[in-house]
């Protein structure tokens, strides 16, 4: 059974309460679920290989530790992934980027895929599926189908704000992944909305609404 990790930073959760807030504007949402990214993946790849290295200081040699591999790849599910993106690469600007479109269809709630574009080399790397809203699960099960589809294999799920609900669907659809989240809630409105969630991450984000 993959992992559930809920961070509870204080940085994260002050930040997330200002994202929760009606009252916050389009701007200042997207720098904050920018800031908060940052700070999960900070936690994310925190068992990342490392191997030694020597490095030549203006005093003496140091030995030192980089990184060892595999290379990152993060996997945003369009639209309102996006906005965990930036974050993630201002702290692993190596990191390749691919794409999935799924969209939640309104009446039935079920995910329909519309693009996906990954790295050539996505079956080395490991990757980071984002999406700030895990509500029925649906959308990011059917996007890490996609990525397993194309040979991913080491694979992490970062959201913001997820649903008791889908963190089940997506345990037992997907066991080998480990979710980590910045809140998790009390359950799913009738329109499948996340309560007490954020509203619609995507218009948020995008002001669209
Ligand atoms: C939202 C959200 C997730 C999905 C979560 O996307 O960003 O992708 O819903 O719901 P689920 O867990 O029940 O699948 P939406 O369909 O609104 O598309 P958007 O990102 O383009 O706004
Ligand atoms: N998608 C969102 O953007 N918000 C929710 O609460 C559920 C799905």
């Amino acid at each position: 059974m993959g992992e559930l990790f809920v961070f509870d930073h204080p940085l994260i959760q002050h930040k997330l309460s200002i994202i929760r807030d009606v009252n916050t504007g389009c701007k200042e949402f997207r720098e904050l679920v920018n800031e908060v990214s940052m700070l999960m993946a900070y936690e994310v790849t925190k068992d990342m290989a490392l191997e030694a290295c020597e490095v030549q200081t203006p005093v003496a040699k140091a030995k030192c530790y980089h990184l060892a591999g595999p290379q990152l790849a993060v996997v945003p599910i369009l639209r309102a992934g996006l906005g965990m993106v930036e974050g993630i690469l201002d702290l692993i600007p190596t990191a390749r980027v691919g794409h999935i479109g799924v969209y939640r269809d309104p009446e039935t709630l079920q995910p329909v895929e519309y693009y996906c574009k990954l790295p050539n080399d996505i079956e080395e790397r490991l990757i980071i599926v984002t999406d700030p809203m895990l509500a029925t699960g649906g959308s990011a099960i059917a996007a890490i189908n996609f990525i397993k589809a194309r040979g991913g294999k080491n694979i992490r799920l970062m959201g913001l704000i997820a649903a008791p609900e889908g963190i089940e669907a997506i345990q037992k659809a997907h066991p080998d992944v480990n979710i980590y989240v910045a809140g998790l809630d009390s359950h799913l409105n009738d329109h499948g909305y996340i309560v007490p969630g954020l509203g619609d991450a995507g218009d948020r984000l995008f002001g669209t609404k």
